[in-house]
């Protein structure tokens, strides 16, 4: 079985290739109940999550604290924009322990960061390279290799990057106040809502209004509306939206 978090569609792409490789089945991890699943040796248990600020996002570390994976070959892949830090290793040490982990660099979808991005040449330059990452990954599964880990880039002082950062995302950047829709642009289609995984939009009055205080900064609400309305204090203005399904198309 493979688990996926996904906010833009990286990691939903990257897990449902390796569960159709695999022959399994590839699962939402925010629409399932971790505790209804039961391993054994011959299954595969994978996590396919973004990493968020060196490492995985919280939701996915609490969602996988919650399974039994027994004697399961357990893996995670982390898709990135530029470095993973420890994220795998913390992964392990935080959520279950890893038989192996691999990391795939994928298109940026954080429009309100002044430090990672993407153009649209290096996005679709990532989206083609991606597969023959993921293939490679693929043959290793299969052979169960253990003790691999493999993030592909795990920058500089990857220790130092995991250790200190994602505290400081959680406690000083996961807050809803910046949102807001520019109510002129918006269409009232309710995906927002629909899509938020921390159920922090509630449509009231055909506008989005973030409801909670805090939330996973997945960038799902930004980076998928379609008419652009939603913006995050200053820092989204003018910056690009990113979703998956929007570039494949353009990759030949
Ligand atoms: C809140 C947030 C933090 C991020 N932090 C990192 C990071 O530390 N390193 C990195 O390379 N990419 C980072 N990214 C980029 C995502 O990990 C990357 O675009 C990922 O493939 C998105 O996956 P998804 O489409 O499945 O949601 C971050 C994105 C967000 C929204």
């Amino acid at each position: 079985m493979i688990f996926y978090f996904s906010a833009t569609g990286n990691s939903e792409w990257i897990a449902k290739r390796i569960a159709e490789a695999l022959g399994d089945k590839a699962a939402d991890m925010m629409k399932v109940d971790p505790e209804s699943f039961a391993f054994c040796e011959e299954d595969y248990l994978g996590i396919v999550f973004p990493v968020y600020w060196y490492a995985a996002p919280e939701a996915v570390l609490e969602f996988s604290k919650k399974l039994k994976p027994n004697n399961a070959f357990t893996f995670a892949v982390c898709t990135f924009s530029n470095v993973t830090g420890n994220t795998l290793e913390h992964f392990s040490e935080n959520a279950f322990e890893l038989k192996s982990g691999f990391g795939v660099s994928m298109p940026d979808n954080y429009p309100i960061s002044e430090v990672i991005y993407d153009t649209e040449e290096t996005t679709l330059a990532k989206l083609k390279a991606a597969p023959a990452r993921v293939d490679e990954i693929i043959v290793r599964l299969k052979a169960r290799e253990e003790g691999v880990f493999d993030p592909f880039k795990a920058g500089e002082n990857p220790e130092e990057l995991t250790a200190s950062m994602p505290s400081v995302f959680k406690d000083d950047h996961c807050y809803t106040k910046p949102f807001y829709v520019e109510k002129d642009l918006c269409i009232s289609c309710g995906i927002c809502e629909a899509l938020c995984p921390a159920d922090a939009i509630l449509i009231a009055d055909g506008y989005p209004v973030w409801v909670k205080e805090k939330c996973y900064q997945c960038m799902a609400c930004i980076n998928r509306c379609p008419a652009e309305a939603i913006q995050y204090g200053e820092y989204s203005k003018g910056r690009y939206r990113y979703y998956l399904e929007k570039y494949l198309p353009k990759v030949d």
